[in-house]
């Protein structure tokens, strides 16, 4: 039964790209190690009965496997899986190097993760070992080339997961191996020791180097504010080491078997997703747990978390979806209300999913995760839960193969922040709201407009989007502007918020060109004055449509060259100069934003956007509490429509076609949807 899955590699970062797989697949999480035979004995006919396909297994198993340095044992998991391919279920393995085993931690102490303040980590819990540790490395490698071996004569496994959420305890360690690995870096970065100087501008406070041997990792405040320069090129360093880990083991894993496919499990800090992460696997995956959100926050959060996955590399797994409360140490999760299991399924596939399983099958009894309520409870006993999750698997056999080889479509976007970008922000962020957090703000208020929106990275194909908003890059690629200037020549708006361009991508210094830097051609203004507006500053304010609207965070004053003003300063010295400016470039225009697109900001300006950009909502009429999203292959549209609320709404104007939810044909007019209720509407 394995279903030949060979994807093709990500060659680009297409927003765009639908994955290759087959068959979709939902299914579970599944840790039949913790469980007794009795337990476990109904596991597969019950999954196979809820329509689940897939299992993952293995990602923290590495004791079992390996119980002793170099005696495998794979005999358990060779008993486990007959019994679900049995029941026609497939199976995704995991690297299990996220949790080494205690033997190997007693033996080399020195593959423990140091913290900035010396401080190892210690044996107990999980990610606790060092991915740029040569020995660690090497002892990765043996495992994952005795499971990829051992298991390529398994007939139901499909797919592996390489560890398990590289980078989200941490993503920082300041070991011993990483120094010498960090000199390493900069001495292949630089080539010599006079060009390392200049970049890192080390003549300010007598930071200069006499050779690479004296490189070390820059810890922030130790005793302050670390070099700029020096941090943002540790944090590519950090990038490429767990991207260098992950290699080690897909090589491996393409050896043994080509027809594997292979995805991990993201989204976090310190990994270049925009980069050969990303394109060493056939497709990215994203874990999601929407309880981490306030309840009226949840669909946001969700929309967000999938998009910004879609911009690494298109559409994408979700090798962990909540299926109850989570909870660990300190926390418990709300309950999911009945039926928002059944809705998140439904966001996630709206919003590019390709295949979905949710974490956990059961309840785990012990352990540090005891009440991370799974599909089953403690007791084994199917609740509602396993109702819900029977009653996806069955719609899902309709709605799977329908929503394969489609793409999500959009029409507006904000910029996909590239690790480097964020990082140089916020190693000299003066406290202003990163790139990340606004590009999540702008995309909040293009959601509510209900507007198909997106996220792109600046270098992706922008084709076909009407509106791209680049929120407040202060770092910016030059090699990323021809692009954007012919897009906008084009036709397209793009609005640049303020602080873009001051500062250069490569080494974190400040530009020398009159801000906005790189943008001044796409904006044709210059900054005349700038200034962080702190709590209890005096108000500046701006005049747009007869409104008065108060500048957050930051405000520029702004000269137009080519551009013409929209919105003038009211207050204070900047009064009577362009807060807000457009410049007509070709067939499109660049919008210029003195200040920050806070919240209230983005919201203001939005009408005048959407109409200089001709951007209208995908149906009009839509209540705040659904959700639209249409999937399509340039040909037939699939039109997501997913009420967030627990109580009925009403969609005034709801496309024609074959509701695949149901299979029920409709007529284009008002659609009712249950509380937490979707329909999936086909033309
Ligand atoms: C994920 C992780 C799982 C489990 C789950 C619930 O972050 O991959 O192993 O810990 O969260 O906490």
């Amino acid at each position: 039964m394995a279903s030949p899955l060979r994807l093709g590699m990500l060659t680009s970062m297409n927003h765009r790209r639908p994955t290759t797989f087959d068959r979709f697949h939902y299914g579970v999480c599944y840790y039949p190690e913790h469980w007794d035979d009795a337990t476990r004995r109904e596991d597969a006919a019950r999954m196979a009965a809820a329509g689940v396909t897939v299992v993952r297994l293995g990602e923290f198993s590495w004791d079992l496997f390996e119980p002793e340095e170099g005696k495998f044992d794979f005999s358990f998991y060779d008993r486990v899986l007959p019994e679900l391919h049995r029941h026609g279920i497939s199976v995704i393995m995991g690297t299990p190097t996220a949790a080494a085993p205690r033997w190997l931690t007693v033996k080399h102490p020195g593959i423990h993760r140091v913290d900035a303040k010396g401080v190892a980590q210690v044996h107990g819990s999980r990610q606790h070992l060092c991915t740029g540790n040569a020995v660690f490395r090497d002892y990765s490698k043996r495992i994952t080339a005795a499971m990829a071996t051992h298991f390529k004569a398994a007939p139901n496994v499909i797919g592996w997961q390489t560890d398990n959420e590289f980078n989200c305890h941490f993503a920082e360690c300041h070991c011993a191996s990483c120094q010498t690995g960090f000199a390493a870096w900069t001495k292949a970065r630089y080539g010599t020791i006079a060009a390392l100087n200049t970049a890192w501008g080390n003549a300010f406070w007598a930071q200069t180097l006499n050779d690479f041997s004296q490189v070390t990792t820059p810890r922030d405040q130790l005793p302050t504010w670390q070099n700029p320069s020096a941090r943002l090129d540790y944090l590519r360093f950090v990038a490429d080491r767990v991207a260098d880990f992950q290699h080690d083991q897909v090589k491996l894993l393409r050896a043994a078997d080509p027809r594997w496919f292979i995805m991990h499990n993201g989204t976090f800090w310190g990994i270049d997703y925009h980069g050969r992460f990303t394109t060493d696997l056939d497709v990215l995956g994203v874990d999601l747990y929407p309880g981490f959100a306030a309840p009226a926050d949840k669909a946001r959060w969700h929309a967000w978390a999938c998009d910004r996955t879609r911009a690494y590399g298109g559409n994408f797994v979700v090798p962990e979806q909540q299926a109850g409360p989570g909870g660990q140490g300190n926390y418990l999760h709300s309950t999911l209300e009945p039926g928002e299991m059944r809705q998140q399924v439904y966001t996630s596939i709206g919003r590019g999913c390709d295949q979905l399983l949710h974490f956990r099958w059961r309840s785990c009894r012990f352990g540090a995760e005891e009440y991370w309520c799974g599909i089953l409870d403690h007791d084994n006993v199917p609740r509602r839960r396993y109702a819900e999750l029977s009653r996806i698997g069955n719609e899902l056999k309709r709605v799977g193969p329908a929503v394969l080889g489609t793409y999500v479509h959009i029409d507006c976007a904000v910029a996909s922040v590239p690790l480097e970008v964020n990082a140089a922000d916020g190693v000299i962020s003066h406290g202003l709201p990163g790139p990340e957090r606004m590009g999540e703000t702008v995309h909040q208020a293009l959601l509510e407009g209900k507007y198909a929106v997106g996220c792109v990275h600046p270098a992706d194909d922008l084709a076909g989007l009407k509106l791209y908003v680049i929120p407040h890059w202060a770092a910016f690629d030059p090699a990323w502007i021809p692009g954007l200037t012919r897009w906008v020549e084009a036709g397209g708006t793009l609005v640049l918020g303020a602080r873009c361009g001051q500062r250069r991508l490569d080494n974190n210094h400040v530009t020398d060109q009159t801000f906005p830097g790189v943008f001044r051609p796409l904006a044709g203004i210059t900054v005349e004055e700038y200034q962080r507006l702190n709590t209890g500053h005096i108000p500046t304010t701006f005049a747009l449509d007869g409104a008065t609207i108060a500048a957050d965070q930051w405000c520029e004053q702004l000269v137009c060259t080519t551009a013409t003003s929209l919105a003038t300063w009211t207050s204070r010295f900047f009064a009577g100069s362009p807060a807000v400016t457009v410049n007509r470039v070709g067939a499109g225009r660049v919008v210029y934003v003195g200040t920050y697109l806070m919240a209230p900001v983005i919201r203001a300006l939005l009408p005048m956007l959407s109409a200089l950009a001709g951007l209208t909502p995908q149906v009009p009429g839509v209540p705040d509490v659904v959700e639209v999203v249409q999937r399509t292959d340039g040909k037939r549209t699939l039109w997501f429509l997913i009420n967030h609320g627990d109580v009925a709404a009403t969609v005034p104007m709801a496309p024609a076609g074959t509701d695949l939810v149901t299979g029920t044909v409709r007529s284009a007019g008002p659609l009712t949807l249950d509380p937490w209720g979707v329909a999936v509407l086909q033309p």
